[in-house]
This record gives C-alpha cells, structure tokens and sequence, in this order.
C-alpha cells in the first residue's frame, strides 16, 4: 500500500505518528508494508518510490516548517509524478471554495486511487459528485475523520446500523463551540474561552468557523449525505452559531437546569444547526471539546456516542480505521476494491 499525503499540519503529522505506532500491525495483518511514497504541504513535497521515513518527514516538518525538499506549483503535477494507491487529503478546511483539497481528491479519483479525506470543504461542497467520480473509478472514498474526529458516528451508522431505519441524528459536532459554552457555564467571557480554545489548536484558522456555526454545517451536510443518503450542500443548512449567547441567557437556563449547547440535527427533511436548551444530565449536556451524537433508529432505538472531536493522534486513529477498511476490502478481494 503505498500513500501520497497531501497537507502536513496537524492532522498529517499525526498521521505519520501512527504509521510509526503501527508499523508492525500492518506487517503481521497484511504481511506488507503500508509506505509514504509522498508527502506534500501547501509549498513544498518529497517523494521517494522506496518509502520516506515518518520519521524523516516530522523532523524536517519541526525543523523547517516544510515537510519536502523541492517547492512547487501545480500539486497535480507532484501527484502525476508519483505511483500511488491512495492519497490521504489532510490539507487546511476551505468552505467557501473547497480548495486544493478539493482539487486533489477530485484528480485522485479520476485516476483511480482511493482516497481518505477529513477535508471538510470537499466534502460539504461536492459530496455527491465526489462519490459519482468514486462510483465510475471503482475507488474507495472514505471520510470517518471528517465528522466528530475520534468519534466513529459514520462508520457507527453505516456499517454497526447499516440494517435500521435512521430517523434523526442529532449531536455536538464542533467541539470549539462546546468548550466556549461548558467555559461559559462555569462564569468565563465568551472572549476568554474562545481565547483560550484557539491556543489549544482546536479552532478553525478561523474561528468564525466555529462560532458561526459553519464547521457544523459542513459536518450536518458529510452526515445527510452519507448515512440519509441525500444529495444537499452546504447552503442548504439553517445555521445560528453562539455569537449571541449571553452570559444572561447562560444563567437563566442554569436557574432551570438546562445548559445551552450547538447542536447539528438531521431529521425528515430538517438540517439544522442551533443554540438548543439541553437539560443537565442529558448525553448531550457533556462538557468540554468532546462531541456526541444521538442517533434514533427504529429498531435499537436511541444510541449516543461521544468522543474527541478534534486533535492530532485523535483524528487520525479515524483515518488509521478506513485505512485498515480499505486494505481488508483489498485483502477480500484480492486486489482492488469493488465498492464504496
Ligand atoms: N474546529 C473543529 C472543532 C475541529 O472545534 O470541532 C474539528 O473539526
């Protein structure tokens, strides 16, 4: 299995981590070795058909703040010039116009790799058409990381749930939002939380991702697409962030027992993403970065998972699990996967 990498901040240097921590798991499950045949950030990439070393990549990604030797200019090109079988896009989010992300996945599956992404831009822009270029390709296009990082509420839905009839999921799906409002709970400033959930590296580059609610937008979107199997974009969510949540409507709700919390909802033909009065107790009263989601089937009934939202290690134990996917369809199959 050979990797090209594209992007090499948090999420990419995590990953490199756990192809480290997981070296030997790969051999003795696989009896091969999984490679990084190419790592790219956004001004430069290396490449090596005989593997990098993760290690290599992290030292030079610390010392220099670039992951590659050689800068340039069309990452298309870098791609073309490798053989690969699967690209992991962990490039920076761009909601507005899926940036190179998007580029680059779209590139991937029109040459017939298989891609793992926790680009949220691509995801919530185009989902449905990268899925078609995936379907036509014969590609595997998995996206676990991109929702609730750590938190396994796609795979949970389609794979554990894939005999229910879903009804509605709704959850905590920005773990920046949840830290500000628990901080909030507790008597700190909007200001201060938000300060302080920027220097834990758990808020967008920009934060009005998070606080305006558009990071949970994109995460409503990857959901109703992929578990309710509907074909909507971003601009199809209704979306009030926490903006203009008083530390006066904090209060009141405390004095009747509820917290305030962001919440994602998908039900019947609902999308939505709000300040919800949750009361104290309820699965998705939780506090801190953490994420839930509450899922309602007609069979098991409710299901509430919760987990690390955000995070190096966190959010690449989920690329890690549509990794060991993609390779036990290979093993099955002996050879290229057939679905999605
Ligand atoms: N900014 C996001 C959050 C990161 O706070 O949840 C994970 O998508």
């Amino acid at each position: 299995m050979r990797i090209l990498i594209s992007g090499f901040g948090t999420v990419g240097q995590g990953f490199a981590e756990v192809m480290i921590l997981r070296k030997d798991f790969f051999k003795e499950r696989y009896g091969e070795e999984v490679t990084i045949v190419c790592a790219m950030d956004s001004s430069s990439y290396v490449s090596d058909q005989s593997g990098l070393s993760p290690n290599e990549l992290l030292k030079r990604k610390l010392e220099t703040g670039k992951v590659g030797t050689q800068g340039y200019q069309d990452p298309v090109k870098v791609m073309d010039s490798v053989e690969y079988d699967l690209l992991i896009e962990v490039s920076p989010t761009d909601i507005k116009t899926g940036g190179a992300g998007l580029k680059n996945i779209r590139h991937a599956l029109e040459s017939g790799k298989d891609v793992i992404t926790v680009n949220k831009g691509p995801l919530a822009l185009k989902f449905c058409e990268l899925i078609a270029i995936a379907r036509k390709n014969n590609c595997k296009f998995r996206f676990e990381g991109s929702v609730g990082g750590a938190m396994p509420i796609i795979n949970l839905c389609r794979e554990s749930l894939v005999g229910e009839n879903i009804y509605s999921i709704r959850g905590i799906l920005n773990g920046t939002c949840n830290f500000i409002l628990s901080k909030m709970d507790n008597g700190q400033s909007f200001e201060q939380a938000l300060k302080e959930a920027q220097q834990m590296g758990y808020a967008e580059a920009d934060p009005a991702n998070d606080i305006e609610g558009y990071d949970s937008a994109c995460k409503v979107v990857i959901l109703a697409n992929s578990i309710f199997k509907r074909n909507v974009s971003f601009s199809d969510v209704s979306i009030t962030g926490i903006t203009s949540i008083t530390s006066e409507a904090i209060s009141l709700a405390a004095s009747h027992n509820m917290v305030i919390r962001l919440i994602g909802e998908m039900s019947g033909d609902k999308l939505e993403v709000a300040p919800r009065l949750v009361p104290k107790g309820h699965p998705l009263s939780i506090t801190g970065t953490l994420n839930a989601a509450q899922v309602v089937t007609d069979l098991a009934g409710p299901i509430t998972i919760s987990g690390k939202g955000a995070g190096r290690t966190e959010t690449a134990s989920a690329i890690l699990s549509d990794l060991v996917s993609i390779m036990d369809d290979r093993k099955e199959r002996g050879g290229k996967c057939q679905n999605l």
